[in-house]
């Protein structure tokens, strides 16, 4: 039994959702940590019999396919507890509806199962409004994300999850702080038009109130501990998305980093397992730096194979070659003990596949993971061989073709990690698990 924590190592979108969950059902209780709804986790569960008849369409039938947003991975998993922690920022309607719309697929959701922290902060629709309105520059989600955290750190109109529970009072909050997300939309829009009315927001909130009610848990610290030693801890986004340590500003407005799975739970636990999930190739969605990014047919080629869309906003990614810069600093930040390589299928057809070992500024090699400069970088690429086979149905590391046993040794030597996973579809048991 150990304690495991599962972080994306570059912009999000690393194909996450499929490891944890695989991992998940080894664990008791698994634990989201920071973000909201903003995350998309795709798993995709067939069941063995299904698998076992070889039949391709059913298979890949869209029936099997989950997307989690809010909700932990572990939900998936029949006795897993699921806990959502303090550091993370929650929309009720949008809560309500991943639960109802997991009931409907015969997935158990209830308080026995699902555990929301009294200090979760509560989105409330004007920081979605306010979100769409300044969340222009950085490419935001529209989540309403950045002005939750936003009110939070201000602390003047934040409402959190125990606030639920005084409706009197949470009535007065919720005035105050459409009253001020007001003051704040006119800014942007002067003519009034996209001033939220509060009857709007409480009405919107008392609806899901009832509801909600059952799920907030008092003692998270407590719930989590209870289960020590069997613990999975799931990051969303990644570490270049970290407030701190990414990209800043073309981040969230939270910590995906491990620092932020202390802060964002509320207990400090050791971590046997430190998982970075690393995929193959590279992509953000949003603004801001990708040194590797492939605006050109190579980029089109890995969009295409590797279904490279939002799973929460449906925008196309972009796409870039393998990162080992971005990669060394994620493992610096975090402490990483383990990487899972995800998506190796999608460079089925690649002959060559580039891999970035360093970057240049003004012909300089550098040293450092840099901040402003990371515009300006010029990476320096080694040229792998491809493997041109498909390696969808490797399940030992002896089924990989020699190039991509290679491809993955030479991360492992790089970043001096060993990969323990690596994933070579989208399915829960397209996995190759390295000893
Ligand atoms: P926000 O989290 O909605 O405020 O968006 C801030 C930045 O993080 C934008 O560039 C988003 O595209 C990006 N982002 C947020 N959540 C995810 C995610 O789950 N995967 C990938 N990018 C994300």
């Amino acid at each position: 039994m150990v304690n495991s924590i599962f972080i994306g190592m570059q912009w999000g979108d690393e194909g996450k959702g499929k490891h944890i969950d695989a991992a998940a059902r080894g664990h008791k209780l698994v634990a989201r940590y920071q973000g909201g709804a903003n995350a998309g986790h795709s798993v995709n569960i067939v069941p063995p019999e299904v698998l076992a008849s070889g039949d391709e369409k059913e298979i890949n039938d869209k029936k099997y396919k989950f997307a989690l947003h809010l909700i932990p991975s572990g939900i998936l998993s029949p006795g897993v507890m699921n806990v959502i922690g303090n550091n993370v920022v929650a929309y009720p309607p949008s809560f309500l509806k991943e639960v109802d719309g997991l009931r409907a697929r015969g997935v158990e959701v209830s308080p026995q199962n699902l555990a929301v922290s009294d200090r979760a902060h509560l989105t409330l629709l004007y920081h979605q409004v306010l979100d769409s309105i300044e969340g222009g520059g950085v490419g935001t989600t529209n989540r309403g994300i950045g002005p939750t955290y936003a009110d939070k750190a201000r602390r003047t109109t934040a409402i959190r999850m125990c606030d639920l529970f005084d409706l009197k009072s949470l009535e007065e909050k919720v005035r105050e702080g459409t009253k001020y997300a007001n003051h704040l939309i006119s800014y942007y829009d002067p003519s009034g038009k996209s001033a939220v009315p509060f009857e709007k927001v409480w009405g919107e909130l008392l609806q899901a109130r009832e509801r909600m009610l059952p799920f907030i848990h008092k003692d998270i610290a407590g719930l989590i501990l209870e289960n020590n030693g069997s613990l999975l801890f799931e990051s969303a986004q990644g570490t270049m998305l970290d407030v701190d340590n990414g990209t800043f500003p073309f981040v969230t407005s939270s910590n995906p980093t491990r620092g932020g799975a202390y802060t964002g739970t509320g207990v400090w636990i050791d971590f046997q397992e430190v998982y970075g999930i690393l995929k193959a190739y590279t992509t953000r969605v949003g603004n801001g730096p990708l040194p590797t990014e492939q605006v050109n047919e190579a980029g089109e080629r890995l969009r295409k194979r590797g279904g490279e869309f939002g799973t929460t906003t449906g925008r196309p990614r972009r796409c870039a070659w393998q990162d080992l810069c971005v990669a060394d600093y994620a493992i610096k930040v975090n402490g990483i003990n383990g990487i899972c390589l995800t998506k190796l299928d999608v460079l089925d057809e690649e002959l060559t596949i580039p891999v970035c070992i360093g970057y240049n500024i003004d012909g300089k090699r550098v040293d450092y993971f840099p901040v402003t400069e990371l515009h300006k970088v010029e990476p320096v690429y080694i040229q792998m061989r491809g493997w041109m086979k498909d390696i969808s149905r490797a399940r030992k590391p002896s089924d990989l073709p020699r190039e991509a046993r290679e491809y993955i040794s030479f991360i492992e030597r790089t970043l001096k990690t060993p990969i323990k996973e690596v994933g070579v579809g989208q399915r829960r048991d397209q996995i190759v698990y390295f000893s």
